[in-house]
């Protein structure tokens, strides 16, 4: 297991900054465009963050939103938010990989938080997750990079690399292919798919039976 250490909390102060600043706002934009999709339904969301995107999206009175995220800091950022007053969304400071989801959701989120790991522990992690008889009904959704292709993605994903090697202990040297594990693991769903930022963020929806 390479899990990443728990020290987001040394950047969670500006991390949402940064990544408006170098993908210009589409790393948020993915997520609320995900989120208008599942208005009045119940959502987790793993590896959350500050849970930013919540503030720009409507939220019906019966649904449930829950934010999982394990660093501290990013739970402080959460409660500087407007939508932490809302009694519908709740912030879990907790691991992703032992939070019990208890089949509460129609959709499951992962946004920019599965590249922190290997491809072999992705399959993994997921196949184990399909096999859940309680996910049987929820939507899973990742929304994170896909393998850079021109030029400038691969001296974006360079520098990102560096700067999270330096600053929360990233073990990985290059973005997983994500979504080929995705794509293996939940074959027998039916998928959506968008692209953002010329194509190097992706959004998948992979759809339940159900
Ligand atoms: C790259 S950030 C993504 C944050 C946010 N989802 C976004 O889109 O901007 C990854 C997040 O995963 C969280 N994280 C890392 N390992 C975790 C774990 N085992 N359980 C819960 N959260 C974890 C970090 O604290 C961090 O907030």
């Amino acid at each position: 297991m390479d899990k990443v250490r728990p020290s987001y909390n040394r950047i969670s102060s500006f991390y949402d900054y940064l990544g408006d600043l170098v993908f210009k706002g589409e790393i948020m934009q993915s997520q609320i465009d995900v989120l208008n999709k599942y208005y009045g339904k119940n959502i987790l969301i793993l590896g959350a963050g500050s849970g930013r995107a919540l503030n720009y999206i409507k939220i019906h009175p019966d649904s449930k939103i829950t934010l999982v995220d394990i660093s501290e800091g990013m739970k402080n950022e959460f409660m500087k938010q407007e939508v932490s007053s809302n009694s519908n969304v709740q912030f879990q400071l907790e691991d992703v990989f032992h939070f019990n989801h208890g089949g509460k959701y129609s959709l499951i989120i992962f946004p920019f938080f599965l590249d922190q790991f290997s491809e072999e522990f992705i399959s993994d992690y997921l196949s184990r997750l399909s096999n859940d008889p309680l996910i049987s009904k929820s939507d899973i959704c990742i929304i994170d990079f896909n393998i850079p292709r021109t030029f400038r993605q691969k001296v974006i994903e360079k520098l990102m690399i560096s700067f999270f090697k330096l600053t929360t202990g990233l073990k990985q040297t290059s973005i997983p292919d994500i979504f080929d594990a995705g794509d293996f693991v939940f074959k027998n769903r039916s998928k959506s798919i968008e692209y953002y930022y010329n194509r190097f963020i992706k959004t998948v929806i992979y759809t339940s039976a159900q």
